[in-house]
């Protein structure tokens, strides 16, 4: 496995596959790897002939007061997770490259970006999709492979390769949870072990949501007040929002429709965390 740290290089490697005629599967991470992350490599390892995680703190989609100073950052431990699973590249630009002083251009999305995650972070998906269109520029992947949890993050992302008409397949893949049933984050590393333990009001309520629309709960509000119930009785959360969402718009519903996301963020102490799941009629 090779560590690339510069744009033009990546940029040489990935023609020259082409030229070969090897097909490009690439992982977008910020590092700090988990078992979330390990699951892409491994849909991505068996789509593809050649493999690149790319590993880039993307200072553009942090707000000020955000976490980007305080990511976590270990290049050896994810280059090492990365070897494990196979993988033939990893991308680890510098901010500079990525971003030349003179940077200026940017890819901002209309309205599914003004929900969930998108209304607590503003320019947050300004940010993500200027980076990933880059990436994709770099690497010229076949297929990129992103989490469910960042649900919205997908959605947003599946929208502007079809809106820009990008040569690229996004895959969608399952959210891996702890045995307990956290879904597995980079910033689960940032919770004290009391913390960690109330940080399981999420997926209790992501439980408790689901179970309910499966036996028939199709009204949001009744489904927003069982799960902000659930969240509320822990006192070390405060909900950032409990939401309701068609799936493909990501605007607010009132209805459980054909398609629809629940979501939340919900802070542990300081630290903001996400959930969801889909509801996809006929699943
Ligand atoms: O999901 C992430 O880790 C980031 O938002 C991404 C897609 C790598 C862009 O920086």
């Amino acid at each position: 496995m090779e560590i690339i740290r510069t744009v033009a290089d990546m940029k040489a490697r990935a023609a020259a596959w082409k030229a070969e005629g090897l097909s490009i599967g690439l992982v977008p991470t910020m590092g700090s790897l988990h078992e979330g992350h390990e699951s892409l490599m491994d849909a991505a390892r068996a789509a593809s002939d050649r493999v690149v995680v790319s590993v880039f703190v993307n200072p553009i989609q942090f707000g000020p007061g955000e976490d980007y100073e305080a990511y976590p950052r270990d290049l050896e431990r994810d280059a090492r997770i990365c070897e494990r699973r196979g993988v033939d590249v990893v991308f680890h630009p510098e901010v500079d490259d990525m971003y030349a002083p003179a940077h200026n251009t940017f890819v901002v999305m209309e309205t599914l970006t003004d929900s969930l995650c998108g209304a607590s972070r503003p320019g947050h998906f300004r940010g993500v999709c200027t980076v990933v269109t880059k990436l994709f520029n770099i690497v010229q992947p076949h297929r990129a492979f992103f989490g469910q949890k960042d649900a919205q993050q997908l959605a947003i992302i599946k929208r502007m390769v079809a809106d820009l008409n990008m040569n690229v397949t996004v895959v969608g893949c399952p959210i891996v949870r702890e045995a307990d049933g956290l879904a597995k984050s980079s910033r689960n590393a940032y919770l004290s072990a009391e913390e960690r333990q109330a940080a399981l009001v999420l997926s209790r309520a992501i439980f408790a949501g689901k179970a309910a629309v499966e036996a028939g709960e199709r009204d949001a509000a009744a489904l927003k007040a069982l799960m902000g119930g659930i969240i509320e009785a822990e006192p070390l959360a405060r909900i950032d929002y409990v939401e309701v969402v068609d799936g493909v718009t990501m605007q607010p519903t009132d209805a459980i429709g054909a398609m629809a996301l629940v979501a939340m963020a919900v802070y542990i102490g300081s630290t903001r965390l996400i959930d969801n799941f889909l509801y996809e009629e006929g699943e």
